[in-house]
């Protein structure tokens, strides 16, 4: 395992990160899921005896499961050897009231005494105005002083102009970005990544594979990476292409399976700031162009269409399509686009009205590709 220091914290860091959000799991009697705690358990301190200490829950995640199972995993001296990061679940605080009720109810939860690092749970722009109106920052250091917290970050969804307003509002001691060779160019972007760590902040990488999808290449790419020679599989490359970068301190993989956790050990061996070779950085810019020119409809989800009169989610319908022909996968198309019919919203609505055309930056024939899509996704 690879080592870091973690920006000012004093703390090295390990690089694979462990993430609690997509554990293996198993049916209740009633149909649910819960989490399979005994594999889940032997999967993650199997991960911190070869040396990940790092591990990333959140209030929500396995629908509340997550935190009282990484509580229950880190017992037996299992604590002391990580940082632990839980993350507060803005949408549920109104009043100011609510940012120490809910890290109380947190910390019980895990049953530890503090947190090595708390964050700002998916922080978009707006979510981040409510609780700089809600005085964030007099909670944070509040939590610091009585010791609940030791450092704090934010987990972000948006665009690059709010990242860099979130960076530049607070001294951050972190903060965690989705960020993989697709997605370079989304959300905080390479720019926001640049710019944290200049000034000192470091990046926590959520979604190295695209939440799975990298490891699933289709088989055009699958047969590209094979005829490059080095013997390295779709994972090595998406991690290694994230860990190529100085301001990346720790990746998370959400694993699921402990043959990923040994797979995923096997690949941070050597997943090294600055060790990809120039020709290693333009076979991953090939293999985002071939993903790239799989994209069937080129919609930029700059959402100029909406809302649509008959409020048909014409940016989301198209997220779904496209990923579905890049990753080859027209199963995720059908219960993905089911999906978006459930909520409402689905192409089958579209009057052919035109508004949305008229105002598409990208000239797309919005109407004639609802059709298209609405009919495959049948
Ligand atoms: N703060 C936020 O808003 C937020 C959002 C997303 C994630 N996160 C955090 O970041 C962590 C990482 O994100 P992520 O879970 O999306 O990471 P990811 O690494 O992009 O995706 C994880 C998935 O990749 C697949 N995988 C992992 N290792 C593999 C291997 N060696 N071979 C084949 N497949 C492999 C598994 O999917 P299959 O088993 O389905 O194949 C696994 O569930 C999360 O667990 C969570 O802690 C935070």
């Amino acid at each position: 395992m690879q080592y870091v220091p973690f920006g000012k914290t004093g703390h090295q860091v390990s690089r694979l990160g462990f993430g609690m959000m997509r554990l293996p799991t198993m049916k209740k009697a009633d149909g649910s899921d819960q989490i399979d705690r005994e594999e889940a358990t032997r999967m993650l301190r199997y991960g911190i005896d070869q040396g990940i200490n790092y591990v990333d829950t959140a209030y929500g995640y396995h629908n509340g499961e997550s935190e009282i199972l990484t509580g229950l995993a880190l017992k037996d001296g299992y604590r002391e050897k990580v940082l632990l990061t839980s993350k507060l679940p803005q949408w549920l605080v109104n009043k100011e009231d609510d940012y120490d009720r809910l890290l109380d109810e947190q910390l019980k939860k895990l049953d530890v005494s503090y947190l090595d690092f708390y964050l700002l749970h998916a922080l978009n722009g707006e979510a981040f105005t409510k609780l700089q109106r809600l005085n964030y920052k007099k909670f944070i250091e509040k939590a610091k002083v009585d010791g609940r917290i030791r450092h704090i970050g934010f987990s972000f969804h948006d665009d690059k102009a709010e990242f860099l307003r979130m960076i530049d509002d607070y001294d951050w001691d972190l903060a965690q970005i989705q960020f993989n060779y697709l997605d370079d160019e989304n959300q905080a972007t390479m720019e926001g990544l640049m710019y944290a760590g200049e000034k000192g902040i470091p990046i926590v990488v959520m979604e190295p594979l695209r939440g799975g999808a990298l490891a699933r290449p289709p088989q055009e790419i699958t047969d590209l990476m094979a005829s490059q020679g080095s013997g390295r599989t779709a994972v090595d490359w998406a991690f290694r292409y994230v860990g190529d970068f100085p301001q990346v301190a720790t990746i998370l993989s959400g694993m699921s399976t402990m043959d990923q956790v040994k797979d995923n050990l096997r690949v941070f061996e050597e997943v090294k700031p600055n060790s990809l070779t120039r020709e290693e950085h333009a076979f991953i810019a090939t293999l985002k162009q071939r993903y790239l020119a799989r994209v069937k409809v080129g919609c930029t989800a700059c959402n100029y269409c909406q809302p649509c009169p008959q409020g048909v989610q014409i940016p989301r319908i198209f997220g779904i399509y496209n990923e579905a022909y890049m990753f080859d996968q027209p199963q995720a198309l059908k219960w993905r686009y089911g999906g978006v019919m459930k909520d409402g919203g689905d192409g089958s609505l579209c009057v052919e009205c035109g508004q949305c055309e008229a105002v598409c930056p990208q000239q797309l024939p919005i109407i004639e590709s609802l059709k298209t899509i609405h009919a495959e996704a049948q």
